[in-house]
């Protein structure tokens, strides 16, 4: 019995007859994606007819188009995520055993789509450039070669958050639906349907993904029986940033993102990665600010400034504490275990509010408050510099000491006299588990109706 049998199909109205079009053999980048179709279907006993809707994985379209790459040298899975890094419009998210990025199409996916396998072991295939586009060329090349109109959709693997497991997407489409938009219609009872918008063609990829096993060599599946609809494009399934409102996780997640930070003094000897440094510095500066200005410096210490640093400001607080009256040894005990934190941090920075951009006012008064504005934002600045690094995964402690011997920092840096130090943030992976959040603060008391 023929593929193309009726007794084959199951029947009835609506019903589809789902055809996986096994290649036998791993298409190569000699091949060309035409003939590897109608190669694949002639074997499979197969015509291709009008409204047919052929599901094609990206891997193959990616390896005929030639997206593939060498990786960096170095363990492949850093090198795939230096590579997604690299090609990334966004990083959503980095967890020691995932990268997540927005690919510059709009792709929410694990490691930028780029993937490891059937390829050799240092290389990888990336995703196709313009999956809508290299649809639109598969379906115009069947159209010349067998005169049917084939839909197409290009698909890959995806997981979702909230769900378990992988399923096929639509990267690209070209003759078949995107979208049913069912706004407007009425379910069952009558009642109007307000948000309904079918994803078809990522509902035909995972429906294709049914008939297939990775290791079987079956990029093609052919849908058969779909009711026509609407033509979209693959890209009129991503969504737009404006409509997303995951994409900062909600009041929920801000909200426990600022509380969970928490400080930490004890750090394990790992070394911080300076990529998420540069972050939490790059969120430190959209702080708000006096006058629209910038004017925040950290300062990241080598072992030898920060010993230099840190010893000049000991002496400075030893007299102090001395020159208070305290016992000389209690002055030890205090210095000591302010120094186990600072010379034993992976990483410390030293932040400053630089005054320059601040105005000048003759009278004290005004002096002072335009002073205490620029290091409210500093205050602020730290404060995401912190919540930042937490992201991360990474402790801060901020300790106060350089704020009270200005002149020592300034000496010991040679810095300038308008650069005020805001103490010190130790920085490193948290030693022990972080602690945990603080339970919810009642703001009875804080929050006053005045
Ligand atoms: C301006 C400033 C100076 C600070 N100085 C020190 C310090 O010198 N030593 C220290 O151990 N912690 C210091 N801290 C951290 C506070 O003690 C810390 O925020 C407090 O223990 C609350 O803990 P949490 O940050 O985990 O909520 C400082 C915090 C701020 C905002």
């Amino acid at each position: 019995m023929s593929v193309d049998d009726p007794r084959r199909h199951a029947t009835g109205p609506g019903a589809l007859t789902v055809l996986p079009l096994p290649t036998g053999r791993l298409v190569g980048a000699e091949d060309d994606l035409v003939d590897a179709v109608l190669e694949a279907a002639d074997h499979a006993g197969v015509h291709l007819v009008d409204g047919d809707v052929l599901c094609v994985a990206s891997k193959v379209v990616s390896i005929v188009e030639g997206a593939i790459i060498d990786l960096p040298q170095g363990d492949p899975q850093a090198a795939r995520r230096q590579v997604a890094r690299g090609q990334a419009a966004r990083v959503v998210a980095d967890a020691p055993w995932v990268l997540i990025t927005q690919t510059p199409h709009g792709f929410v996916c694990a490691n930028g789509g780029v993937d490891a396998s059937n390829v050799a072991d240092d290389r990888a295939l990336l995703l196709p450039e313009d999956p809508d586009a290299s649809a639109a060329r598969l379906r115009d090349g069947l159209r010349a070669r067998t005169g049917a109109d084939v839909g197409i959709v290009v698909t890959d693997t995806f997981g979702r958050p909230w769900r378990r497991g992988q399923t096929e997407v639509a990267l690209g489409v070209a003759g078949a639906p995107a979208l049913r938009d069912e706004r407007g219609g009425t379910d069952l009872g009558g009642r109007l349907l307000e948000v309904t918008e079918a994803a078809v063609a990522d509902e035909l990829a995972g429906t294709a993904d049914l008939v297939r096993h990775k290791a079987s060599a079956t990029p093609f599946v052919l849908v058969r029986g779909l009711a026509a609809g609407e033509p979209g494009l693959g890209a009129d399934l991503v969504r737009p940033a404006e409509e997303d409102l995951f994409r900062a996780g909600g009041p929920t997640a801000v909200t426990s993102a600022v509380t969970s930070r928490r400080t930490v003094r004890s750090f394990a000897p790992d070394p911080v990665p300076p990529g998420a440094l540069r972050e939490a510095v790059a969120a430190a500066a959209t702080a708000p600010a006096p006058h629209h200005t910038r004017p925040w410096r950290f300062l990241r210490l080598t072992d030898r400034t920060r010993t230099r640093l840190l010893d000049a400001m000991a002496q400075r607080w030893r007299a102090d504490l001395a020159g208070d009256g305290l016992p000389a040894e209690r002055v030890e005990t205090r210095v000591a275990r302010s120094d186990a934190v600072l010379r034993e941090a992976p990483e410390v920075l030293v932040p400053f509010v630089v005054l320059d951009g601040a105005h000048h006012y003759p009278d004290q008064r005004r002096r002072l408050a335009e002073r205490d504005l620029f290091v409210l934002s500093g205050g602020a600045a730290l404060q995401n510099l912190q919540v930042v690094l937490a992201g991360h995964g990474l402790g801060a402690a901020w300790i106060s000491s350089t704020a009270f011997c200005p002149d020592t920092v300034r000496a010991s840096l040679d810095l300038d006299a308008d650069w005020a130090p805001l103490g010190m943030i130790a920085v490193g992976r948290p030693a022990g588990p972080p602690p945990p959040p603080r339970p919810a603060v009642d703001v009875d008391g804080l929050l006053l109706e005045y």
